[in-house]
């Protein structure tokens, strides 16, 4: 199938084998504007976690976002989502773009591809880790002694609430303006289910007891019934089955102001759909490096992973674009779902060492970093592959 992006490069296909024990089938969604880009340096990685771990991954892409729009004219294509089912994983740049953005409801839009696909494969769970690489301290643009120690898990549920509500935008009388005529309204709806609410619970339970034992559940209890709803569920999945764990109630806009004020204290924080959409920005934020940070959406089935950053439009095709996320999310995916938790450490360790040799890309880079410091793109992941072999 052609890629209808003008960033893409290299072939669509390929594999890698040495010493093979075993192949994993990979269904690569490279996206849009920076995506393939990033996406060449995350199949690089790859295939040099494949020489030194002896095993082969075969990376199929596919269309999703506003390339299979202009090829096929929806977000995620049948056969991208058939791709997607027949692999062991999924690995996903980043979708959207200027071109296009539009508030016609009829017209398709590169997010749907995003959604669509998290929904068809289950993806309940949205797992996106902040840390702080102390190679980038300094990126913060909090006092280093509020980021000191930073070291959250965002559980996010992924795939309920407002996101996947009924919603609908019409015109009546009511929605009229003062020349009496009928204007617009629009409503979309928040809803669980007990079950959503329950598994989402359990999924934060279990990586608090991985971690430092804590869990912030985040709601809005004081005003919505959901809320009241996810917080009752919350509560009896901890008391019957996860006592051990330590459980504290934080109203969303309490917990957006708490994550700048003691974000060290914050261990997995589990949330609703939304209001995860949006902390986990701000808690992105606090490491002053969006580039860095990577997320695995987990469910039953075969998982995704991807950076947590966008599809960074203003520097597409430039050759800059930061590479470590897609590289991240490379590594969770060898934790997550291929059960490669020494290659995922060793992809962590090269990562790391890259950063404490002062490598950066420029959104990463500060007035100190000498100019031959400052790599490119491709130079980022070429250097990330010298560490690993
Ligand atoms: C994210 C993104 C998506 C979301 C968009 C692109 C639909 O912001 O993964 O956080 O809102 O979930
Ligand atoms: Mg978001």
């Amino acid at each position: 199938m052609p890629l209808d992006n003008p960033f893409a490069s290299g072939p669509s296909s390929m594999s890698w084998s040495c010493n093979v024990k075993k192949t994993y089938t990979i269904c690569c969604l490279p996206g849009d504007c920076i995506g393939p880009e990033i996406m060449a340096e995350g199949k690089k990685v790859l295939a040099a976690v494949g020489k030194r771990f002896g095993c082969a991954f075969e990376c199929n892409d596919a269309l999703i976002g506003g390339a299979a729009i202009d090829a096929t004219g929806t977000a995620l294509p049948d056969e991208t989502l058939e791709a997607a089912r027949a692999s062991d994983a999924v690995l996903l740049a980043a979708v959207g773009g200027p071109k296009w953005d539009t508030t016609d409801p009829a017209a398709p839009r590169p997010e749907q591809g995003l959604l669509k696909i998290r929904k068809e494969l289950g993806l309940y769970t949205n797992l996106r880790p902040v840390q702080i690489f102390s190679a980038l301290a300094g990126a913060s643009t909090l006092k280093p002694e509020v980021i000191d120690g930073v070291d959250m898990m965002i559980v996010r549920e992924l795939t309920g609430g407002l996101y996947f509500g009924v919603r609908e935008r019409f015109y009546d009388e009511e929605g009229a303006g003062t020349d009496g005529k009928p204007g617009q309204r629009a409503y979309d709806t928040l809803e669980y289910r007990e079950y959503e609410i329950e598994r989402i619970a359990r999924q934060a339970f279990e990586a608090a007891r991985k971690r430092r034992g804590k869990v912030a559940s985040v709601d809005k209890a004081n005003v919505l019934e959901t809320s009241r709803m996810w917080r009752e569920i919350v509560h009896r999945v901890h008391d019957a089955d996860y006592a051990d764990v330590e459980l504290e109630d934080v109203l969303v806009d309490n917990a957006a102001m708490q994550l700048i004020n003691r974000p060290a204290d914050f261990d997995v924080v589990v949330t609703e759909n939304m209001f995860g959409d949006i902390l986990s920005d701000e808690a992105a934020q606090i490491t002053g490096s969006l580039g860095m940070l990577a997320s695995a959406s987990l469910g039953d089935g075969v998982a995704l992973f991807e950076p947590s950053h966008g599809s960074a439009p203003d520097i597409a095709g430039k050759g800059i674009a930061n590479p470590l996320a897609q590289i991240l999310s490379v590594e969770m995916m060898l934790r997550y779902s291929l059960d490669m938790g020494d290659a995922a450490d060793a992809i962590r360790a090269a990562v790391t060492a890259v950063l404490d040799d002062g490598l950066r890309t420029r959104d990463i880079a500060d007035a100190s970093t000498p100019a031959d410091k400052i790599l490119g793109t491709a130079a980022m992941g070429d250097a990330v592959v010298a560490r690993l072999q």
